[in-house]
């Protein structure tokens, strides 16, 4: 094969650092190979929790699991621990969860409703704004001289939901989430707005771990489609899926979020068949309704990630989002929700749920094929010589266009002419070199 290609100019300045290492030397200028430091490097790990995860915005939860005042729940941003939860006048809020005396957690369950939040350790009391309400004892340990305006829960300064979909940024300068969304505000749109009344999550969160640096699923959702009639051969085989053509896109949609499927459904195999198929297929009508024949690739939607540890699958049978939460250069703790249109009838939600159940999910075929292989790609960058050397992402490269020269408007981003490219790997490596190098 021929082709023109430019290789994309440098991201970041010659003498930009990640760590201790250049930045040049870590990441290709168009993403096409990275070091393996990347995965493996703590200085590049403990970097990554001031760059990325105190300064992105971050996904941490669904509206629909705090729908009264004082409910809660509690998750992570990175490594750092917090709480979310609707206040007594019914605003969204997150804190972190540690105390202002001296550090314990003061919430140390998953959810619930409350209006307090008492510290273990020494029963400081705060409610549900973060003020901090109740000193044990006060009189006699402080006299008069604690100042309890200046000690309530430290608060994540940028709280904003998109289609019920909750974010934090712990970075006040940061810009709007709409903004830091860019074109995935599009995607997302038509994937959260398929029904009046929005989405909701069902069934509670699913939590693991999974031995795995966290930008190996990251950047595997955001449209690895190549892995699929290997890693997912025997699903293939069952006919939970249909095999892989190469009619499908990858998206990238700007601050390395991206979106890649197979065309409008492709993916159904035949051994598994619920109405939510149908339900599907009348969205599909209604979007090339819309927006012509092109459209029909559209739902649903697929894969894809938000920058930096946000994915969602949305396929003809369910639909999950899940984050991949950071517990150390080599660890991630994996939230994972099932997702539904409100307005959806009980028997079909059910049927998601189910379908979800068995193809993801900590005991789903799908996720433990993913699992499997994500922790061996870790496992083997455990000695000296594993962590030498770089991974490659140079499928499809330099075939990256605007959008709407293939789907026509008003279908935004940039979109490669075909399924199997990294192009979606390479905008993640690129943005992150960004994001690090700042
Ligand atoms: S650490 Fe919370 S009350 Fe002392
Ligand atoms: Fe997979």
């Amino acid at each position: 094969m021929t082709r023109n290609y430019t290789p994309l100019p440098p991201l970041v300045a010659e003498d930009a650092r990640i760590g201790p290492f250049r930045a040049a030397e870590l990441i290709a200028a168009d993403g096409s190979s990275v070091d393996r430091r990347l995965f493996v490097s703590d200085a590049i790990y403990r970097q990554e929790q001031e760059s990325i995860f105190a300064k992105c915005w971050l996904y941490l939860g669904h509206e629909s699991a705090i729908p009264e005042h004082g409910s809660f729940f509690t998750t992570t941003m990175g490594e750092d621990p917090v709480i979310v939860v609707r206040d007594q006048t019914g605003r969204l809020r997150a804190f972190l969860n540690s105390c202002s005396h001296r550090g314990a957690k003061v919430c140390r369950v998953d959810s619930g409703v409350t209006t307090l939040f008492r510290c273990p350790y020494h029963a400081w009391t705060y409610n549900t704004e973060g003020q901090l309400v109740g000193v044990p004892r006060m009189g006699p340990a402080y006299g008069d001289a604690l100042d309890r305006s200046q000690l309530g829960l430290r608060e994540v300064p940028q709280l904003e939901s998109f289609g019920g979909m909750i974010f934090g940024n712990w970075s006040p300068q940061a810009p709007t989430l709409r903004e830091y969304l860019g074109d995935m505000a599009f995607y997302l749109e038509l994937m959260l707005s398929r029904m009046d009344g929005g989405t909701e999550a069902i069934g509670g969160v699913h939590k693991w771990t999974i031995n795995v640096n966290w930008k190996i699923p990251a950047e595997n959702f955001a449209g690895d489609h190549y892995h699929v009639p290997s890693t997912h051969g025997a699903g293939v085989q069952m006919g939970f899926r249909s095999p892989l053509t190469n009619n499908g896109y990858c998206i990238q949609t700007g601050n390395g979020h991206s979106i890649g499927s197979e065309r409008g459904g492709a993916q159904q195999g035949t051994a598994v068949k619920t109405e939510y198929e149908g339900y599907m297929k009348q969205s599909r009508a209604e979007l090339i309704a819309k927006h012509g024949e092109a459209a029909a690739a559209f739902v649903p939607i697929g894969v894809g990630t938000i920058f930096p540890n946000m994915s969602f699958l949305d396929s003809a049978r369910f639909r999950s989002f899940r984050v991949w939460h950071p517990r150390g250069v080599d660890k991630i703790e994996v939230h994972s929700w099932c997702i539904v249109d409100k307005a959806l009838p009980a028997e079909l939600k059910a049927a998601v749920r189910r379908q979800y159940s068995l193809a993801f999910g900590p005991s789903g075929i799908f996720e433990q094929d993913d699992g499997d292989v994500w922790q061996s790609v870790q496992d083997a960058m455990r000695g000296h010589i594993g962590q030498q050397g770089r991974f490659d992402y140079q499928m499809g490269v330099g075939r990256e266009a605007p959008t709407v020269e293939r789907y026509g408007p008003p279908f935004p981003g940039s979109c490669s002419d075909m399924l199997m490219t990294e192009a979606n790997q390479r905008a993640f490596y690129r943005h992150y070199a960004k994001v690090m190098s700042a």
